[in-house]
């Protein structure tokens, strides 16, 4: 996890930076936090192949979790386990079935409610800066979320089939390899 993180913080840019624009503009922030949690649910529950993730009743007990997740985020508190906690989210979503475009739709949703909500607020020079600090930290939140899927879906797979990662791995390429060709025939799929 820990390369993971670097790896995202290095090519988004995030920094401490960010972190301390939202640790000062927080209770500002948290303002927003009903009507985020609101939107992010209403979106869901209205389209057919995300609101069936949800079983009957569940939607209060979804809105408290969303709730608190806003609330670190935007406290720009960042201890170590901040990051597992995002890791862990992908787990959740394997076992309840939330697809990664679920997760990147409702994220574009999420970053453009905040952005209208900071131009409404602030001055349009702060408005940029703790626009900015959120879309970073919650484009570094998601890349760990969907590398945690990634990772966790092969974990699985080679505990249940033992079969090890190294392999499976080969076993795509080559799969791969292979339907590259079909789809764009012998000479390109060989020479890529
Ligand atoms: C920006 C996008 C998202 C964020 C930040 C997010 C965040 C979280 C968090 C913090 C948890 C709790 C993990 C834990 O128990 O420690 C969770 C679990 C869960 N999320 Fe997401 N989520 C996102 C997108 C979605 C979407 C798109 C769906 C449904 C289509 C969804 C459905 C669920 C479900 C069903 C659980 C598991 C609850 C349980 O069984 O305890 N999430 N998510």
């Amino acid at each position: 996890m820990e390369q993971v993180v670097r790896d995202l913080v290095a090519l988004t840019g995030f920094s401490a930076q960010d972190s301390q624009i939202l640790r000062e503009n927080a209770a500002h922030l948290q303002q927003w936090t009903d009507e985020l949690t609101k939107v992010f649910y209403d979106t869901l529950y209205a389209y057919p192949r995300t609101a069936q993730v949800f079983v009957d009743g569940e939607r209060p007990h979804r809105e408290i979790t969303l709730h608190d997740w806003y609330l670190e985020v935007i406290s720009g508190q960042i201890k170590p386990e901040f990051w597992q906690r995002q890791w862990f989210v992908g787990l959740m979503h394997i076992k309840r079935g939330v697809d990664n475009q679920f997760l990147f739709g409702i994220l574009s949703r999420v970053q453009l409610f905040f952005m209208d909500k900071c131009y409404q607020d602030f001055d349009p020079v702060k408005a940029t800066r703790v626009f900015v600090a959120f879309k970073r930290m919650t484009d570094v939140i998601a890349g760990l979320i969907v590398e945690s899927y990634r990772q966790q879906y092969l974990h699985a797979v080679e505990r249940a089939s033992g079969i090890n990662q190294a392999l499976i791995h080969r076993m795509a390429v080559v799969e791969t390899v292979r339907m590259i060709v079909e789809i764009r025939g012998e000479e390109q799929g060989s020479s890529s």
